[in-house]
């Protein structure tokens, strides 16, 4: 199994996945443009040339970021490959000096064994002024914060580009 960031002629079979789970309310949906416009973010999963699983980097915060449209081919759950996917983009997250990785799930078993723990939702206020005012949801989201605190390099400056939304 490969996990790499991702490449323009990945983008079909991301979208397609992403749709299968967002037509099923386990991810929020994402067009195609706002794949395109998120790429360098995106890292894929491959195994014998097929689309095993994707996942999202994206900024929160100055210091946070969060994991977005995490997604296994069914084909492929339970093989530790959304681990694998979630571990990039921890790594992702280190390498690029942030304080630590977000989520906001109902797959609090999964995260736990990827190490982050539940935490008050209200501690990402990042994620509440992005997302959470403008979602039909708001006010009986089912969804869990839950977090990983990264070991930081002091050396090293965060990312201060703008926040950007992923839809
Ligand atoms: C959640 C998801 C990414 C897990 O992918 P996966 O490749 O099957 O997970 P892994 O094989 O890496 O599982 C890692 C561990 O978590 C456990 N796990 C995986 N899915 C689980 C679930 N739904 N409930 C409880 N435990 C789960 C596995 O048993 C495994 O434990 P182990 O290390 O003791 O064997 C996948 O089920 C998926 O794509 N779901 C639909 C989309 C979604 O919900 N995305 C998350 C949105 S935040």
């Amino acid at each position: 199994m490969l996990i790499r960031a991702a490449r323009p002629e990945d983008l079909e079979d991301i979208y397609q996945l992403v749709t299968y789970y967002a037509n099923q309310g386990a991810l929020l949906p994402r067009t195609r443009e706002s794949l395109v416009a998120h790429l360098p973010h995106l890292a894929v999963a491959y195994q014998n040339s097929r689309l095993a699983g994707v996942v999202a980097l994206h900024r929160l915060e100055p210091t946070v970021s969060e994991v977005r449209s995490l997604a296994v081919d069914p084909a492929f759950h339970k093989q530790g490959i959304g681990q694998q996917l979630v571990l990039y983009a921890v790594h992702q997250a280190e390498a690029e000096g942030y304080h630590k990785v977000i989520a906001f799930t109902r797959q609090v078993t999964f995260f736990e064994h990827c190490g982050f723990h539940a935490v008050p939702r209200e501690s990402v206020p990042g994620k509440y002024f992005i997302d959470c005012v403008g979602c039909p949801m708001l006010t009986h989201c089912d969804e869990i914060a839950m977090e990983r605190v990264l070991s930081v390099d002091s050396t090293r400056t965060s990312l201060t580009a703008a926040p950007a939304s992923l839809t």
